[in-house]
C-alpha cells in the first residue's frame, strides 16, 4: 500500500464535492488525508465542513487589482508547509496561474459539470441546455494551463430531459459528480493513473 497522499482541497462555495470526498476519506476508501482547505471566499459554506472536522483552512481573498501570479504564489508558499501531494479543485471559481500548475504538475485535479470538451467555463449546465444536447454529465480531469482542457480521468453521463431546467439538470449531474470525483481521487491515491499525452490510463 503506497503512503497516504496529502490532499489540499480548493473551494469557493457550497463544498458538496469536498464533503463527498471527505466522507470517502473518513470511511477509509481513499488512501489519502485532507490536510488543508483553501478558499477564495470567506463566506464559502463548504468551510463549515473544514471547521466541523478540524481540518486546517485558510481564506485567500482575491481583491480587485491583485496580480494573479502573486495571488497563487502566496498560496503555493502556504501549501509548502503541508507537504501536499495532490490539489483538488472542488467548485473553485478561479483560473489557476501557471506557477501553481507547474509546481504541482499532473497533481491538480478538477471536476467540471459537463462532458468536456463540450461546454467548458462557467454555467456549463446552462450551456448544455441552450445548445440542446440530449446527454450531458461531468468530467474529472487533470488541470493544465487551459480552461477545462487537461487530460480526462473519468466521465459520467446523464440524460437531458425535455422537462429539465438548469437547476434540475445541475442536480442530476451533481449526483454523478459525487460518485465520479471520489473514484478518481481513489485511483490517484492508489497510484493507478498514468498519463500519456492527452490520455489517462487506469492501471490494474
Ligand atoms: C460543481 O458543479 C462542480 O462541477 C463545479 O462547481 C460545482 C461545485 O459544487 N466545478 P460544490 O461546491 O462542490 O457543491
Amino acid at each position: 500500500m503506497p503512503e497516504k497522499k496529502r490532499i489540499a482541497v480548493f473551494i469557493s462555495g457550497r463544498g458538496s464535492n469536498f464533503k463527498s470526498i471527505l466522507d470517502h476519506v473518513q470511511k477509509g476508501d481513499i488512501n489519502g488525508e485532507i490536510v488543508v482547505v483553501i478558499s477564495d471566499n470567506p463566506q464559502a459554506k463548504g468551510l463549515d465542513y473544514a471547521r466541523e472536522n478540524n481540518i486546517h483552512f485558510r481564506v485567500f481573498e482575491f481583491n480587485r487589482g491583485v496580480n494573479r501570479d502573486k495571488y497563487f504564489e502566496e498560496i503555493v508558499n502556504y501549501l509548502e508547509g503541508f507537504g501536499v501531494d495532490l490539489i483538488l479543485l472542488a467548485g473553485f471559481m478561479r483560473v489557476l496561474s501557471s506557477n501553481i500548475i507547474r509546481r504541482y504538475k499532473n497533481r491538480i485535479i478538477n471536476i467540471h459539470p459537463a462532458l468536456l470538451p463540450s461546454f467548458p467555463g462557467t454555467h456549463a449546465q446552462r450551456q448544455a441546455l441552450e445548445y440542446g444536447v440530449k446527454v450531458s454529465g461531468c468530467t474529472v480531469h487533470f488541470v493544465d494551463e487551459g480552461v477545462d482542457t487537461g487530460p480526462i480521468i473519468i466521465q459520467e453521463a446523464v440524460e437531458v430531459l425535455d422537462t429539465d431546467t438548469e437547476e434540475t439538470l445541475a442536480a442530476r449531474i451533481l449526483e454523478k459528480e459525487h460518485i465520479a470525483y471520489p473514484r478518481a481521487v481513489k485511483l490517484f491515491c492508489d497510484n493507478k493513473l498514468k498519463i500519456d499525452g492527452r490520455r489517462v490510463f487506469i492501471q490494474d
